[in-house]
């Protein structure tokens, strides 16, 4: 019998199934397989594809290192923490110790977004009047190449804050990559070398600069190595001491002392009373899509869902007006006009001065905004007395999101203000310092570097922040699940550029890569004209022309690294680096890690600090 049974087992184990009696058939593996195709080959270009963790930022270095914690088992958190201090010493136009930004962190166990605000502030003896000068004109070299155009730096205390909340890895572990390549040196790429030398002038003025950045009297060549001894010293001092160094111990001093010396304000007291801000997001919809964005100091998220609802207005998604197309690009350059002119007129620190952020975001003045606009022609930006745009000035800004295995997202946006800041350098320590000071109004009706002019609302104040454009950027879909994170540098045009990849992708169903790669356009109300990217129709261009736009090709615009997640049903992410970044780069986890998910940290002390 017992026979019998394991003759019948074994013609069923080795009978074929039923699908490969038929000749023909397909097993149901194939029959079922999901049809939407995460990389749509045959798109011109592709984004990266990962089943777990993703970097994405503009430095290779960085996006390496923070690939290496994500594979030792830390969270996007870690990774960021780690990616920011790399970039600091990487990437030391844009990455920083002595400059500001602002993080959004998705929470994937507790579906909760929480937004870091690490802006620089006022030191408490700055005044509105502060870069005046005797005839009452802004001395702009006062405002954005002196020791007083350096606002308090938030970078430390931002990092710490996200680390004391999220971070999962040992604090010194996420400085060691940053100390590593202080001190064991950069290979010096063509990206950084030309930067260097762009910035040349302001950077020989600083001693401590001149040191680092300059071989003698040669500028550095690609494939050189750069090494940053004193910043090394400073890393390690943060490593073993944390921010409180930063803020009130050997740093704090040496920042103070340097500061007395050349003129500054930053003081002992401000740094030790900087705080790092937690804020609750802005959340708009925009054809279904739940949009958060970062709430004022930067003026990001506010203008980004307003302008998000005016377009919703427009029928954009459909084939008759689509990407580049005139109507699309009209409307999107009445609708970015409103913005920014509403921008200068409204915006401001909250924590100082009301802002009228519900009204500018509603249902209401989208409609409003959107029957305003004629369809034939554009609308004149009122002229405003002073109002100049300095197109040279390097906005380098820079951004990275993060991904990891347990589908936590960090976007991250953080900055000097100008390329190497105001190119001076606190003796002894290597940290660079912000010029944040410019974002501020200096005199109502000038404008700053980026051409954003503004009123008292975002005049200087001891303790206030710098009004920004930074957009760090989450999507979810309808059903509430993470849909796509981004962010971009560019000044002014930060907030566009982030509009105008979002739109690639939800209106004109672009792949993420081909939706960073599409020509970008900007309106910033003043000046009054439509800046293009090349790489739009010719004949676009004449039509937009007819209807009264003055329309300028510009430099490219922003740089947006971003991460969005496969199709539904399809496991795993997708990212894109901006090729406007010579040295960007997508790094992808490549195992699995099981152990450490965000939020290992005792929370019950975090009320207090939301405002
Ligand atoms: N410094 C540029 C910005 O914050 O918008």
């Amino acid at each position: 019998m017992r026979a019998l049974l394991g003759l019948i087992f074994s013609v069923l184990l080795l009978a074929p199934p039923s699908w490969a009696q038929n000749v023909g058939a397909l097993p149901p593996f194939i029959q079922q397989q999901a049809n939407v195709p995460i990389l749509h080959e045959g798109a011109r270009i592709q984004p990266v594809y990962s089943q777990h963790g993703m970097v994405v930022s503009a430095d290779k270095y960085a996006s390496q290192v923070g690939q290496n914690i994500l594979m030792q088992g830390g969270n996007a958190v870690d990774a960021a923490v780690a990616v920011a201090f790399t970039m600091a010493v990487t990437m030391p136009r844009a990455g920083n110790l002595g400059g500001g930004g602002f993080m959004l962190v998705y929470d994937a166990k507790n579906k909760t977004t929480r937004a870091i605000d690490y802006r620089e502030k006022a030191p408490l003896a700055a005044s509105a009047n502060m870069y005046l000068d005797e005839n009452g004109e802004v001395d702009e070299n006062l405002a954005r190449f002196s020791y007083k155009s350096a606002g308090v730096p938030g970078t430390v205390k931002g990092m710490e804050l996200a680390f004391r909340l999220y971070g999962s890895l040992d604090w010194q572990a996420l400085l060691d990559p940053a100390i590593h390549y202080a001190s064991n040196g950069v290979r010096v790429s063509q990206s950084l070398a030309e930067s260097l030398q762009k910035k040349a002038a302001h950077l020989w003025k600083s001693p401590a600069a001149r040191k680092v950045f300059f071989k003698q009297d040669h500028f550095y060549s690609a494939g050189d190595t750069l090494y940053q001894k004193d910043l090394a010293k400073t890393l390690v001092t943060l490593a073993k001491e944390g921010a409180d160094a930063f803020y009130k111990g050997d740093i704090a001093t040496r920042i103070a002392l340097d500061m007395k010396k050349n003129g500054g304000l930053i003081t002992m007291q401000d740094l030790a009373e900087y705080q790092a801000v937690l804020r609750e997001p802005l959340v708009g919809y925009y054809r279904g899509y739940k949009v958060l964005s970062m709430p004022p100091p930067s003026s990001g998220g506010v203008h980004l869902i307003q302008m998000l609802k005016a377009l919703e207005q427009f029928p954009i998604q459909q084939q008759r007006w689509g990407h580049g197309s005139s109507d699309t690009m009209h409307v999107m350059a009445e609708v970015m006009r409103q913005a920014y002119a509403d921008r200068s007129k409204y915006l401001g620190d909250t924590d100082f001065v009301s802002v009228p952020i519900k009204a500018l975001m509603s249902d209401l003045y989208a409609i409003r905004t959107a029957k305003g606009i004629s369809m034939a022609s554009a609308t004149p930006s009122e002229l405003v007395e002073g109002g100049k745009f300095l197109p040279d000035e390097s906005p380098q800004t820079t951004h990275f999101t993060i991904v990891d295995k347990w589908g936590n997202v960090v976007t991250n946006t953080y900055t000097l203000n100008f390329s190497y800041g105001s190119g001076h350098m606190v003796a002894g320590t290597g940290i660079l310092l912000n010029n944040e000071m410019d974002d501020f109004v200096s005199k109502v009706g000038v404008a700053n570097a980026y051409g954003l002019i503004g009123n008292e609302k975002n005049a200087i104040e001891p303790e206030k922040r710098p009004l920004s454009s930074m957009t760090p950027t989450l999507v979810f879909d309808a059903d509430d699940q993470f849909y796509m994170a981004l962010g971009s540098p560019g000044g002014s045009r930060i907030i566009t550029s982030v509009l105008n990849v979002l739109m690639n992708v939800i209106d004109h169903n672009m792949n993420l890569a081909e939706a960073i790669t599409a020509p970008r356009m900007h309106h910033q109300y003043m000046p009054d004209k439509v800046q293009v990217e090349k790489g739009f129709s010719l004949d676009t261009l004449k039509l937009l022309n007819h209807k009264g736009h003055t329309v300028e090709e510009v430099a490219p615009m922003g740089a947006v690294m971003a991460v969005k997640r496969a199709p539904k049903g399809q496991k795993g992410y997708v990212a894109f680096a901006d090729t406007r970044r010579a040295d960007a780069f997508v790094a992808v986890q490549t195992q699995p890690q099981d152990n450490n998910p965000l939020a290992r940290k005792d929370m019950d002390w975090l009320s207090d600090l939301f405002e």
